[in-house]
C-alpha cells in the first residue's frame, strides 16, 4: 500500500488584503519553474477567495478556513460550505484550535461542519491537538483520540477527509514537538482512521501543523504517517512557503 500523496496547506488566518495576491502569483511561478512533489493549497480569509480563484493560478488551489454547519438560513455573518464550493474551493479547514477556543467549537460542532463540507463536495481538513496543559498532564493521546473520534462525521467519505494534528502550544510559538512525539500521535491517529475506514483509512492524509518552517520541514515531514503540513505564519510569503513545499524534493 502506497502512502498518500502529501499536501502542504497554508492557512492565512485573518491576514491578507488584495495586495497579497502577488504572493499567489509568486508561489505559482516558483512551482511552475521548480516544481512541487506534493499537493499545495492556500486558505485565505473569505474576503480574498474570489479574487484569488479568479487569478487562475493553476499550481495554487484555494480553500477556506471555516464554514457553517447549515446549507443556508438565518445565520448572520456566516458562510456555508455550498457557497465556498461555488467559489471554486475543494477544501475547507474545520475545527482549527483558534475556532475551538475563540468560538467555543466543540467536537460536535466541528463534526457538523465537517459533514457540511463533505456534503458540499469539498474535503474537510479536520484539526485536532492538545493544549500545553493536556500535554503536561500526560493526556495528549487521550485528548487527540477523542477529538479525532468525535469530529469525523458519521457518513464521512475517507477520500474527503484529512486530519491535521496541531498541538495548540506549537501554533505560532516557534516551539515544535520532537519527531518522536509527532510520530507517536500520528500513529494513534492512523490507527483510529483504519479502525474507522478500514483499508481506506491508510490513504487519509494526516498533516502536522504548528510552527512548520523551511528549516524544520524536512525533519517533520519525514516522520512516519506525516502526509504533509498545515502552515500558518510561514505560508504568508511565497518564498517561505515554497521552502516548505521543497522539503518534499528531499523526502521523495
Ligand atoms: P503556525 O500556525 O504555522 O503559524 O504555527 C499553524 C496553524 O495554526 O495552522
Amino acid at each position: 500500500m502506497t502512502t498518500p500523496r502529501a499536501l502542504v496547506a497554508g492557512n492565512w488566518k485573518m491576514n491578507g488584503l488584495k495586495a497579497s495576491s502577488s504572493e499567489i502569483t509568486h508561489l505559482n511561478d516558483l512551482i511552475s519553474t521548480s516544481g512541487a512533489n506534493c499537493d499545495v493549497l492556500i486558505c485565505p480569509p473569505f474576503t480574498l477567495i474570489s479574487t484569488l480563484v479568479a487569478m487562475g493560478a493553476k499550481n495554487v488551489p484555494i480553500g477556506a478556513q471555516d464554514c457553517h454547519m447549515n446549507v443556508s438560513g438565518a445565520h448572520t455573518g456566516d458562510v456555508s460550505a455550498q457557497m465556498i464550493k461555488e467559489l471554486g474551493c475543494d477544501y475547507i479547514i474545520v475545527g482549527h484550535s483558534e475556532r475551538r477556543a475563540d468560538h467555543g467549537e466543540s467536537n460536535d460542532i466541528v463534526k457538523a461542519k465537517a459533514a457540511a463540507a463533505q456534503e458540499a463536495g469539498t474535503t474537510a481538513i479536520i484539526c485536532v491537538g492538545e493544549t500545553l496543559q493536556d500535554r503536561e498532564a500526560g493526556n495528549t493521546l487521550n485528548v487527540v483520540s477523542s477529538q479525532v473520534r468525535g469530529s469525523i462525521p458519521k457518513n464521512a467519505p475517507a477520500a474527503q477527509t484529512i486530519i491535521a494534528y496541531e498541538p495548540v502550544w506549537a501554533i505560532g510559538t516557534g516551539k515544535v514537538p520532537t519527531a518522536a512525539n509527532v510520530e507517536e500521535v500520528h500513529k494513534v491517529i492512523r490507527e483510529i482512521l483504519v479502525d474507522r475506514f478500514g483499508a481506506d483509512g491508510k490513504q487519509v492524509k494526516i498533516l502536522y501543523g504548528g510552527s512548520v518552517k523551511a528549516s524544520n520541514a524536512t525533519e517533520l515531514m519525514s516522520v512516519p504517517n506525516v502526509n504533509g503540513a498545515l502552515v500558518g505564519g510561514a505560508s504568508l510569503k511565497a518564498e517561505d512557503f515554497y521552502g516548505i513545499i521543497s522539503a518534499y524534493d528531499k523526502i521523495g
